[in-house]
């Protein structure tokens, strides 16, 4: 993967795929900017460089529809004011007003391209709509890590056709740290994996058992492998057409001389609310009719014996449902064994991303990815049609 650093930018056209698919309120007020200051680095050498920026990102998903709720405006106006200068947005992403406004362009000036999936053919990876895009550019970068998992036009079509690309600072850095965890990473490595669903993190799992050494299993998740031992886990959510799938993984687990670490005990209540009744019981004792909604105290405790001496921790989805303080608990204590280990710690995920900023913690995590969907994937052991793209 060619590097931003390795090519010629000055007085070029520079198309700039980022991912600033951020959280807005009702007001377009941007809740969580850290995907916009995470592109800085690169948005910055390029103007340093004298390069021509001209950003492309998708919002939302408005399906080849021109929904103004999706429009990048908000955004061009919080990235003046981070960069300390002014952000045009052209009016659409291709077509003649657009190609009018990057050839006037003068270099080290900005302008944010609107959101590419105003057009179907984005998300279709159109050939044609591709050309239109690439046709902006004399370089291509690829600054996107959370959506190069998809195989959009202007993440696996457009490097195909301008005659240089390469990675921004955020995507490499992103596969920097994954690579480091994974694929070199220092020993005893752990996954955390939580969430709702085995399911959705089936692919996850598998992968992760061939590398890791240790893995703990929390959240819902965790109520399905518990029940497929038998263990009766009450109005829990659970997938019963998985169970013979997480009896499967467990004896992976075992083959592979994988330590895997269930909860023992779990803070259980008789509906998900948060004026629910709660209490603490160990994982065989969830009354008929209550539900498991976060790990318990032994659960917090046997968990942080078996970080105590890991060197490297891969985290992806919480405990609990951490959103009502009544269930977060778990989750945050999490966040605090893994936040003051002394291994390399990467977190991926919205939800476990949102966990650690609601612990305080952020800043003693050595690397909190911006992916979501991308960061799976990465953990199912597949590579990002992005990254391919760049060769
Ligand atoms: C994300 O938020 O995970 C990325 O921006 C990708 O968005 P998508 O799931 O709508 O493709």
């Amino acid at each position: 993967m060619k590097e931003i650093r390795d090519l010629e930018l000055a007085g070029k056209r520079i198309l700039v795929r980022v991912d600033f698919n951020v959280p807005m309120d009702e007001q377009e007020g941007i809740t969580d900017d850290i995907r916009i200051r995470m592109a800085l680095p690169t948005i910055q050498y390029i103007l340093d460089q004298k390069g021509k920026l001209i950003l492309c990102s998708h919002m939302g998903r408005p399906k080849g529809q021109r929904v103004m709720a999706f429009s990048l405006a908000p955004v061009a106006v919080h990235l003046s004011t981070l960069i300390g200068q002014e952000v045009r947005l052209a009016p659409d992403c291709i077509g003649e007003d657009t190609e009018a406004m990057v050839a006037s362009m003068q270099p080290a000036e900005v302008l944010l391209l609107e959101n590419l999936r105003f057009h179907k053919e984005e998300t279709d990876n159109d050939p044609v709509f591709a050309e239109n895009l690439a046709r902006l550019a004399d370089v291509y970068v690829n600054d996107a890590f959370a959506a190069s998992h998809r195989a959009h036009a202007s993440v696996a079509g457009v490097p195909r056709l301008v005659k240089e690309s390469c990675a921004g600072f955020l995507l490499q850095t992103e596969m920097d740290f994954f690579h480091k965890a994974m694929s070199e990473p220092v020993r005893p490595l752990m996954a955390i994996i939580g969430g709702a669903k085995v399911s959705s993190k089936l692919g996850a799992l598998q992968n992760m058992l061939d590398k890791v050494d240790r893995m703990i299993i929390g959240g819902a998740m965790a109520n399905t492998f518990l029940k497929s031992q038998g263990v009766p886990v009450g109005a829990s959510k659970t997938e019963d057409d998985l169970l013979d799938t997480a009896r499967q993984l467990i004896q992976a687990a075992k083959e592979k001389g994988v330590k895997l670490y269930f909860p023992v005990d779990f803070v259980a209540a008789d509906r998900f609310a948060p004026d629910a009744v709660v209490k603490n019981v160990t994982a065989q004792d969830i009354p008929e009719g209550w539900m498991a909604l976060d790990i318990g105290p032994a659960s917090t405790i046997c968990f942080q014996e078996a970080l105590a001496d890991v060197r490297t921790i891969v985290w992806n989805g919480p405990m609990g449902a951490f959103e009502m303080d009544a269930f977060a608990r778990g989750t945050m204590a999490m966040c605090q064994a893994i936040a003051s280990s002394h291994a390399l710690s990467v977190v991926g995920g919205g939800d476990s991303n949102a966990a650690v900023k609601k612990s305080g913690e952020a800043r003693n995590i050595s690397y909190m990815s911006t992916g979501g969907g991308a960061f799976l994937q990465l953990m199912e052991g597949k590579s990002l049609p992005g990254v391919d793209a760049l060769g």
